[in-house]
C-alpha cells in the first residue's frame, strides 16, 4: 500500500519519476488511447515499483534497451484502481510501458458529433484532477510527485489536438489518414494538471501570451467573453510577480465539460456556460489564471491539503477582481460563497469532518466529497489572515510563500509551521489549529458589508415575505447582483413569487446559467412546473456539475417532480462526463453525502 498518499500506491521509497515521454495514438472509433509511456526516475533503482493504474490495459513492459520486465496486476479496488507491480533488474532509471486506454476510462470523455458545439466532428478531452491521471497513463498519480513532460499524439488529419505544454511541429502519423502532433512541458507539473484535447478546434490570439481555443462555431463568443485576459494578467502579477509559464491559453470546451475551469498550465478548460454574452462569468476564468501561482507553482501534497490550492484561488480571483473592478464586486462575490459555504456546512452537519480543511480522505472518493468548504471556508481563512495582518505585510508574504514552495507540493502543516515562524502573534490569535483542524465555521470569519450588498439583502428579505413588495431595485442589478438576490431567497416560494420573478428577472430571456440555475432551483421546489420545459433543455445541453447536481437534487427531492428526475438520467445520463454520473447516481440513490 502507497505509504504517502492517501490516493495512490504510489511509495515514494521506490524512487519519483522525473519525465515522461508519451507516444499516442488517438482512436476515435474504439474510443482509446494506444501507445507507450516511457517513464524516466531521478535514479536508478530496483526491485519492486509500484504504480497507478484505472481502465488501462497493459500489454508489455520493457527496459530502454529492449529487456521485457515482469509485472502484475492488483486486484481492482474501486476509485483508487488497480496497482502496477513492475518488478526491475537493478539500475533500472528507465522504463517503457505498452498500453491502451479503455472506453471506460474516467480521465477521458469520448464525445459524438452531436455533443459538440458544432455538430460535425467527434471530440475528445481529459480531466485529471483529482485521481484519473491514473486512466489516461501509468504513473505515480500523487501531487507529490512533479515530472516534465514531452508528447506525440497522433490524431485524425482533419482534427487538431491540444495539450497542456508548449505545443510543437506537426507531422506526418503512422497512416495516411492521420497526422502527429508534438509538445513539451518543460517545467515539472504534478499528474492532474496532464491534459489533452482533440477535435475541431480553432483559435484566436487575445494577447501577445495569450489565445483562446474553441471550436469554430463558439470562438467568436469566446473572443468576447475573455478578451480581458490581459488586464486579469497584469492584475495578478501585481500579487504575485511575474507569470511563471510563459504563455497563458485556453479552450472553451464542449457544453459537456464537467466543471467551470481546470487550470492545467497552459492551458486552462472552460465550460461554455460561461459564454453569458456579456463577460459576466468570467471569473472563472480569473479564478483558473490564479492557480498558475496557487496550486501549479505551490502544489497541495494530497487531497488531504486541496484548501491549500482551492483557498488561496479564491482569495486571489477575489483580490483581483476588487482591484478590477471594485471593492463592492468583491463583497458580492464574497456574499455568494458566504451562502454557499452555508449550504454546504448545513448538508454535511456542523461536525462533519467535511466541513475541516484539513481532511482525512484515506478510503474516501475525493469525488464523492468535492464541495465548496476547501474554497470558501479556505478563503475566510487566508482572508482573515490579510486582515490580521494587514495587507501591505500579508501581500509581501504571499510573494515570499510563493518562491519558497515554487514546484513543491506541501501539506497544511508545512504551510502552518512556516506561517507560524513568520507570524507567531497572529497565528495564536487567528486559532490557526481551529481553523485547520475544527469543523463548521470558527467566530472569527470576516464578515462583508456594502451598501449594494445591504440594499440587496434587504430587498430578498422583503420579496419573500411579500410578492407584491417595492421592487423598482430588480432593473439595476447586474448579473452578479441578481445571483445574490435570488441566492438569498427562500428555496420554496408561493405560484405568484414566481410568476413575479420570472418576468421582473426578464428570466424566460436570460443567457446566464448561473442565473438560470439558481431560478430553476427556487421555481422546481416552489412547484412552478412551467420551467419544466426549459429546465430539460438545460440539462439537456450542459454537463456541468455544478448545475447538474442541485438541479437533478431539487428535481429528486420534490415528489412531482422525482420521476421526471430518474426519466432525464435515463435519457442524457449517457452523454453525461463519467464523473458526473456518478456524481448524479449518489444523489438519485438519495446517498448523504451527495449534493
Ligand atoms: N481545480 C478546480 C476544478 C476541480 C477541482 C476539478 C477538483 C476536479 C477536482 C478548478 O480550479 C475550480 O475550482 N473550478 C471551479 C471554478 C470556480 C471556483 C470559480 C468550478 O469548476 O466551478
Ligand atoms: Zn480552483
Amino acid at each position: 500500500m502507497g505509504t504517502c498518499d492517501p490516493h495512490s500506491y504510489t511509495d515514494l521509497e521506490h524512487g519519483k519519476i522525473k519525465h515522461i515521454e508519451l507516444q499516442l495514438f488517438v482512436d476515435f472509433k474504439r474510443k482509446a488511447l494506444k501507445g507507450e509511456a516511457v517513464l524516466d526516475f531521478h535514479k536508478g533503482g530496483d526491485g519492486v515499483l509500484d504504480l497507478d493504474t484505472r481502465n488501462l490495459k497493459i500489454d508489455a513492459i520493457y527496459t530502454r534497451d529492449g529487456q521485457p520486465m515482469n509485472w502484475e496486476m492488483g486486484p481492482e479496488e474501486g476509485f483508487m484502481g488497480q496497482k502496477l507491480r513492475i518488478h526491475r533488474p537493478v539500475g533500472t532509471k528507465s522504463l517503457i510501458i505498452r498500453y491502451g486506454t479503455e472506453p471506460q476510462s474516467s480521465a477521458l470523455q469520448w464525445l459524438e458529433p452531436q455533443q459538440t458545439a458544432g455538430g460535425t466532428y467527434p471530440f475528445l478531452f481529459s480531466q485529471c484532477q483529482p485521481i484519473h491521471a491514473r486512466s489516461m497513463v501509468p504513473l505515480q498519480d500523487t501531487p507529490l510527485v512533479r515530472f516534465t513532460y514531452k508528447a506525440n499524439l497522433m490524431v485524425p488529419k482533419h482534427l487538431n489536438a491540444i495539450m497542456s505544454a508548449a505545443p510543437g511541429q506537426d507531422g506526418p502519423g503512422p497512416t495516411k489518414d492521420s497526422k502527429t502532433i508534438q509538445f513539451d512541458m518543460p517545467q515539472p507539473i504534478p499528474s492532474y494538471l496532464l491534459a489533452l484535447a482533440v477535435g475541431d478546434i480553432a483559435s484566436a490570439d487575445l494577447s501577445p501570451r495569450s489565445k483562446v481555443y474553441a471550436e469554430p462555431a463558439t470562438l467568436d463568443a469566446a473572443v468576447y467573453e475573455f478578451g480581458e485576459i490581459e488586464s486579469m494578467m497584469v492584475a495578478a502579477e501585481d500579487i504575485f510577480g511575474p507569470y511563471p509559464w510563459e504563455r497563458f491559453d485556453f479552450a472553451v470546451m464542449p457544453p459537456s465539460f464537467p466543471y467551470g475551469g481546470m487550470e492545467n498550465p497552459r492551458l486552462t478548460f472552460l465550460t461554455p456556460t460561461l459564454l453569458a454574452g456579456d463577460r459576466s462569468l468570467a471569473n472563472v476564468l480569473t479564478h483558473e489564471l490564479a492557480h498558475s501561482w496557487t496550486g501549479n507553482l505551490v502544489t497541495n501534497a494530497t487531497m488531504d491539503d486541496f484548501w491549500l490550492n482551492e483557498g488561496f484561488t479564491v482569495w486571489a480571483e477575489r483580490r483581483i477582481l476588487e482591484k478590477l473592478e471594485g471593492e463592492e464586486t468583491f463583497s458580492l462575490e464574497a456574499a455568494l460563497g458566504r451562502n454557499s459555504l452555508k449550504q454546504e456546512i448545513e448538508r454535511f452537519g456542523e461536525d462533519s469532518p467535511f466541513t475541516c480543511l484539513k481532511n482525512d480522505l484515506k478510503g474516501i472518493n475525493p469525488d464523492d466529497v468535492y464541495s465548496q468548504v476547501p474554497y470558501e471556508k479556505g478563503f475566510l481563512f487566508v482572508k482573515l489572515a490579510e486582515q490580521t495582518i494587514g495587507r501591505e505585510e500579508f501581500d509581501q508574504f504571499v510573494k515570499r510563500y510563493m518562491n519558497r514552495f515554487r514546484f513543491m507540493s506541501i501539506s497544511t502543516e508545512t504551510f502552518e509551521s512556516y506561517f507560524r515562524h513568520c507570524f507567531p502573534e497572529a497565528s495564536e490569535t487567528i486559532d490557526l489549529d481551529l481553523w485547520f483542524r475544527g469543523t463548521g465555521l470558527p467566530d472569527n470569519a470576516p464578515v462583508f458589508e456594502s451598501e449594494k450588498l445591504n440594499a440587496i439583502l434587504a430587498l430578498a428579505k422583503a420579496f419573500s415575505e411579500d410578492a407584491t413588495c417595492e421592487l423598482g431595485l430588480l432593473d439595476q442589478l447586474n448579473a452578479t447582483e441578481t445571483q445574490v438576490f435570488l441566492s438569498e431567497l427562500p428555496q420554496k416560494l408561493t405560484e405568484n413569487h414566481c410568476r413575479v420573478l420570472e418576468e421582473k428577472l426578464n428570466l424566460k430571456e436570460s443567457g446566464n446559467a448561473e442565473i438560470l440555475c439558481l431560478w430553476y432551483g427556487i421555481a422546481i421546489y416552489s412547484g412552478y412546473h412551467s420551467v419544466l420545459d426549459a429546465v430539460s433543455s438545460f440539462l439537456k445541453k450542459f454537463g456541468r456539475m455544478k448545475f447538474l447536481k442541485p438541479l437533478f437534487k431539487a428535481l429528486h427531492e420534490t415528489a412531482t417532480t422525482k420521476e421526471l428526475a430518474a426519466d432525464l438520467f435515463d435519457t442524457y445520463g449517457a452523454s453525461y462526463h463519467p464523473i458526473a454520473r456518478g456524481g448524479l447516481e449518489n444523489i438519485l440513490k438519495g446517498s448523504a453525502q451527495a449534493s
